[in-house]
């Protein structure tokens, strides 16, 4: 077998599911292998490094806990998914909050789920590869990351390399009420200057442009998929999150417009890249919501930024969790790089001034009281990214009354 593909090992004391899903597999571009045993399974895994491992929770001698507890003690890189009967345990559902395993797939299995929760579990390996180790384990030690949302993918699908179309997305984003109240409130915020009243979905489409469309949708779904479940963390309003969220957005395309005053296109990429600049921010609360707190806190307490309390604590910023979550959804370079790199723009390879603008427009957001949203001492703009839009005070004043009429027209 080639040493490229990725090595999956099953676990089960039942030869039948061992058959079964050595059948269903085959035709995947998977070293796949087979444990009749905890014990036969340990020491496979002694031998060579496994990817991912399935493994059954009931089991003579010894069962999937202890296993997939050796496993993680010893190979912490290998992820781990339980395939049982019992997926509604106590014991089974607390193995997945304690992060004994990532994922839980219940017998019987679904055949496509069942592949499909294997492809993502490997994708996201993969990227992990290419990280610090401090970086893989604290992504190891949360669940398989959520999939995108299925609104943003469907909404994703009506656009291809060289066609739009715009009455399936108007379709699709209208049988969602939430989304399409949220776009009609866009189109109609001021910060897209429309001198008409847009009162279809359609038409918002038209006059905002396909982009922008998808971006909006892609905020708006995650927003309602991660705040779904969001845990209450303190210091952290989801309110202020989006205030900020939206301020920095306008913000961005007001400093990209003074520069590149015809250049639409550009002020609309200025404006994505700022709405989307704290998405790991969301994460963060999602996945980590205690230590998400007690970094906000520190940061408080030790008047220090958010990220340095964030590294100190969780291990990882903001900004390396949401940019690892935007690669993993595939989003476009420009929201990975923006997420990425808008505490620190000059690391950016790419579009270095929109980079700055973001950054810029994150720090201006937070002067004018826009949202605190964790981050009470932000880092001060460097000053090369500032430069670049020739600020003054005035230039500052100006800009901060037309972003709180813009914030307002998107609250009320
Ligand atoms: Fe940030
Ligand atoms: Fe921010």
């Amino acid at each position: 077998m080639s040493d490229s593909l990725p090595r999956v090992l099953f676990v089960d004391d039942e030869s039948s599911i061992l058959d079964a899903l050595q059948r269903l597999v085959e035709q995947e571009d998977w070293d796949c292998y087979y444990a009749k045993s905890a014990d036969e399974a340990l020491a496979m895994l002694e031998k060579q490094r496994f990817d991912l491992i399935v493994s059954d929770v009931i089991m003579p001698e010894k069962n999937g806990f202890a296993l997939l507890n050796e496993v993680r003690k010893h190979y912490p890189w290998t992820v781990r998914i339980f395939l049982t009967a019992f997926a509604r345990q106590e014991t089974v559902v607390q193995a997945l909050a304690d992060g004994c395993v990532q994922q839980i797939i219940g017998k019987p299995w679904n055949d496509q789920e069942l592949k499909e929760v294997i492809r993502s579990a490997l994708r996201q390996y993969q990227q992990q590869k290419n990280r610090s180790i401090e970086f893989q384990a604290v992504i190891n030690s949360i669940p398989l990351l959520p999939a995108l949302p299925q609104s943003y993918t469907q909404v994703r699908s009506c656009i291809s390399a060289d066609d739009v179309d715009i009455d399936r997305m108007a379709e699709l984003i209208s049988q969602d009420v939430g989304l399409s109240s949220a776009l009609l409130r866009w189109a109609n915020s001021a910060i897209f200057g429309l001198r008409f009243q847009v009162e279809t979905v359609k038409r918002a489409i038209v006059v905002l442009g396909t982009d922008i469309v998808e971006s909006l949708v892609l905020s708006e779904a995650i927003s309602q998929a991660i705040s779904e479940n969001l845990p209450n963390v303190s210091g952290f309003p989801l309110n202020d999150f989006q205030r900020h969220s939206f301020a920095t957005a306008a913000i961005s395309r007001q400093l990209i417009g003074n520069l590149f005053s015809s250049d639409k296109e550009k002020q609309d990429r200025a404006f994505i890249a700022g709405l989307l600049h704290d998405l790991g921010k969301l994460a963060a609360a999602s996945f980590f919501s205690q230590k998400f707190a007690k970094a906000i806190s520190l940061a408080k307490s030790s008047a220090c930024s958010l990220s340095k309390a964030e590294k100190k604590i969780l291990g990882v910023t903001h900004a390396e969790l949401g940019s690892f979550l935007a690669e993993w959804w595939a989003l476009p370079p420009l929201i990975v790089n923006a997420i990425h790199w808008h505490h620190d723009p000059a690391g950016s390879p790419v579009e270095r001034d929109l980079m700055d603008a973001v950054h810029v427009a994150n720090l201006l957001s937070h002067q004018f009281g826009f949202g605190s949203n964790g981050d009470t001492k932000p880092e001060e703009a460097t000053e090369a990214s500032w430069e670049r839009f020739f600020l003054t005070e005035e230039g500052i004043e100006i800009l901060k009354a037309k972003t709180e009429e813009l914030v307002q027209t998107m609250s009320s």
